[in-house]
């Protein structure tokens, strides 16, 4: 599903140079559940960035079921992140004002999706994630836990064969880490969803079938 080889990374500050990656390979298969760990700084965000198609890599080359991402088109970009791809943050990002149902729906309501299908659909997926009973409730009306999990419900609304989390438990307590990892392990499990998670918890990583290392913009020997 992913092929990224030699990719590159380097922040242009005024005179400065930031070489954020320096030559990451990696593949992942359809309905790989991995984690990339590494220190404050040794570009994990960076290299999920790169790998959700939010940003490009300065050196690289990445493919994405076999098309090379570099020569896709803006529209052909945008499809892909919103079709294919799930996205959940360590800070939620869920809208104040909306209900877990009303945030849940929105990237349909984007897509132009009637009004009806759009609250099965939402309703559907706060249920996978335990929260069929929450739906009326706004964020701060929420935990910590079950606002991330109405945000991975959210990045399921549209099927996406990926997910990616940069620090999904980042926020929560101990417990809470732990539901969301047992979410992320069933979807992956029982979905077959390609889960991507990015921590520096080795408590988290080891829920997942598959470690790297990044320091230093590179993954450690041996990967
Ligand atoms: N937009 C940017 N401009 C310049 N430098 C950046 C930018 N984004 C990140 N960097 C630098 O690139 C390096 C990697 O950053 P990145 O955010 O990928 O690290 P990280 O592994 O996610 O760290 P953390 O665990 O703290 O989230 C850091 O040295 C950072 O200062
Ligand atoms: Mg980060």
């Amino acid at each position: 599903m992913i092929e990224m080889t030699n990719i590159t990374k380097v922040y242009q500050m005024g005179e400065k140079k930031v070489e954020a990656l320096r030559g990451v390979n990696l593949s992942i298969k359809e309905a790989e559940f991995v984690s990339i760990m590494g220190p404050s700084g040794s570009g994990k965000s960076t290299f999920l960035a790169i790998m959700g198609c939010l940003d490009i890599p300065t050196d690289g080359e990445y493919l994405f079921d076999k098309r090379k991402v570099s020569l896709l088109s803006d529209d052909e970009l945008s499809h892909l992140r919103n079709e294919k791809i799930g996205f959940v943050f360590q800070a939620f990002h869920l809208l104040p004002r909306m209900s877990s149902l009303e945030n849940v729906e929105l990237p349909l309501v984007y897509k132009g999706i009637h009004k009806d299908e759009r609250r099965e659909r939402a309703k559907d997926c706060l249920t996978k994630v335990g929260l069929g009973d929450r739906i009326d409730h706004s964020p701060s009306e929420l935990s910590g836990g079950e606002q991330q999990r109405t945000a991975i419900a959210r990045a399921l609304v549209n099927s996406p064969r990926l997910i990616l989390a940069d620090e999904p438990t980042g926020n929560l307590d101990s417990k809470s880490a732990e539901e969301i990892m047992e979410i992320l392990s069933n979807l992956n499990q029982e979905e077959r969803i390609t889960v991507v998670v990015v921590t520096h918890n080795p408590l988290v990583a080891e829920k997942t079938k598959k470690v790297y290392h990044l320091r230093d913009g590179r993954f450690d020997e041996g990967f």
